[in-house]
């Protein structure tokens, strides 16, 4: 690992270096003078919905979409219909071979990357190249050998990029960084978390793209990519060793066949046992998910509801990682695909207490017309325990919207226009918190073939630490704590 350098900061990008900066919302006057910003969109599927929504809504004033491209003409057509029906000036659009003629004929400064996460690394590197600033959507990648591709052009370019990890913006878990920081449960000896996703929207992992292993890395990377970062972030740490366990027992025929149905087929909507299966998906009923994918179908033949029994999934429903970090914290973490509830139970355990906090998500399915990981109402829950004496009730930091209300505070610092300010959490992540992330997944991947254990130092060179705040260490006193009564 190198020493970290200073940030390259341009007007408002991005990221990383000695002191993290994060945007200052708009501002009147500063906004209206300053010209905007010109932004492209790779792939127009639902995720990049939230930023064109964000250029043509709040962030107007500083931004503009100028092009967007994919391999779908479908879904590039039903972007420049919703640009129309914001009543912003279309993007022009391209398929997905002309990007770099997209770049030339349109000038963009930055590109905003939304495709399917194993062809991150492609436009990132493209991007850069053509002298773009990038904005990627997590997973960063889905492999060592890609991340270590996107390093390697980071530098050859002198350039960062920015990966949208969204829940480090969550207000509550913002909050638990700040709780972590405040020093009042001491430094972090190990942690214990447990995400679930239920059997709506982590079902929906086996009827996507996702469920194949070569487009997604699988959830260890596409799911988990958001909790390792959440931890390492936490912690200000760095991954270093990854011991891993995942296996696939419910999305399977034969537990279709336990739960009474003939077996596996090809797609919900020609599915000759639909009424008889409650994981059946109808794309038709939700008008978002139509008019993206059915409508969409006749171009590139993808099938955005295909069966969650499949015998050819060949990514994982249950997986177990230990992690051990630089700061000699661990982390014992489980994700379970097929659960009751969405959300997770975390706790922390320090040198002066433990943090125990849990989030209840609501219900949905990617892509379509409700809230993205919106909280449920009184979801949140966090209690901080003194190693003697009575835990006490911490009232939760709010946000409303998209995963936790982190969405809108992140687009509200990607896409202001007046530069940047010092951001106590350091919430904004580069290539290198990008990669210490999906590195874990990938070792994780790496374990399940192997038995492991993995050095995630043998996995990619060139890394850097990434900005991280200055949390409690091990060198710091700990007071005697009081006797028990
Ligand atoms: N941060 C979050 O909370 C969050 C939430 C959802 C999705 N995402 C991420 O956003 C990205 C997109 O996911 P999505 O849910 O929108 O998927 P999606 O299937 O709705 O959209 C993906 C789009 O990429 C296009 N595409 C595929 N391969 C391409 C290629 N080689 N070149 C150009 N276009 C290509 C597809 O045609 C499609 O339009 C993924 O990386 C996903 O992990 C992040």
């Amino acid at each position: 690992m190198t020493q970290e350098r200073g940030p390259r900061l341009d007007r408002r990008a991005v990221v990383g270096g000695a002191a993290a900066l994060t945007a200052v919302a708009a501002g009147g006057a500063a906004r209206a003078a300053a010209p905007r910003r010109k932004y492209a969109i790779v792939g127009t599927g639902h995720r990049s919905r939230m930023f064109q929504d964000a250029i043509w809504g709040p962030h107007k004033d500083a931004s503009e979409l100028v092009a967007v491209c994919d391999l779908n003409p479908g879904r590039v057509a039903y972007t420049q219909r919703r640009s129309r029906e914001a009543g912003a000036k279309q993007p022009r659009g391209y398929v997905h071979t002309d990007f770099e003629r997209m770049i030339r004929e349109t000038k963009p400064e930055t590109i905003i990357v939304t495709t399917v996460d194993a062809t991150h690394d492609n436009y990132i590197v493209r991007a850069l190249e053509a002298g773009c600033d990038v904005i990627t959507e997590k997973p960063m990648t889905t492999t060592a050998a890609k991340a270590q591709r996107i390093i390697d052009a980071c530098q050859r370019t002198g350039r960062n990029i920015r990966v949208t990890f969204n829940y480090r913006y969550s207000p509550p878990r913002t909050q638990i960084k700040d709780l972590l920081m405040s020093g009042e449960i001491g430094d972090v000896l190990s942690v214990d978390f447990n995400w679930l996703l239920n059997t709506n929207h982590g079902a929906d992992y086996f009827r996507r793209w996702h469920s194949n292993k070569a487009n997604s890395g699988g959830l260890m990377v596409h799911k988990a990519t958001h909790h390792f970062d959440l931890v390492n972030w936490w912690l200000s740490a760095l991954p270093q060793t990854v011991w891993a366990y995942g296996k696939r027992e419910f999305y399977t025929p034969t537990m279709a066949k336990r739960l009474g149905l003939k077996g596996a087929h090809e797609r919900c909507r020609t599915c000759p046992e639909k009424d008889k299966c409650s994981f059946y998906l109808d794309l038709a009923a939700d008008p978002s998910l139509k008019a993206l994918y059915i409508d969409n179908e006749k171009y590139d033949g993808y099938f955005r509801d295909q069966c969650v029994w499949r015998p050819e999934i060949n990514i994982e429903d249950t997986m177990n990682v230990i992690v051990k970090y630089d700061t000699g914290a661990t982390l014992s973490y489980s994700l379970n695909a097929c659960n009751a509830w969405e959300g997770y139970n975390i706790a922390f355990n320090g040198t002066k207490g433990r943090i125990e906090h849990s989030i209840v998500e609501q219900v949905y399915v990617a892509g379509g017309d409700m809230v993205q990981g919106g909280i449920q109402p009184g979801g949140v829950t966090t209690r901080v325990m003194p190693l003697r004496g009575a835990p006490r009730i911490i009232e939760p930091w709010t946000g409303t919207g998209g995963h936790g209300g982190g969405d809108d505070v992140m687009l509200a610092d990607i896409f202001a226009a007046e530069g940047a300010r010092p951001d106590k959490y350091f919430r904004v992540s580069d290539q290198n918190g990008g990669a210490y992330s999906i590195l874990i997944g990938a070792a994780a991947n790496r374990c399940f073939e192997t038995g492991g254990p993995v050095n995630i130092a043998e996995m990619a060179t060139g890394l850097r630490r990434p900005a991280y705040a200055p949390m409690p260490t091990r060198n710091d006193p700990v007071p005697m704590p009081p006797r028990k009564a």
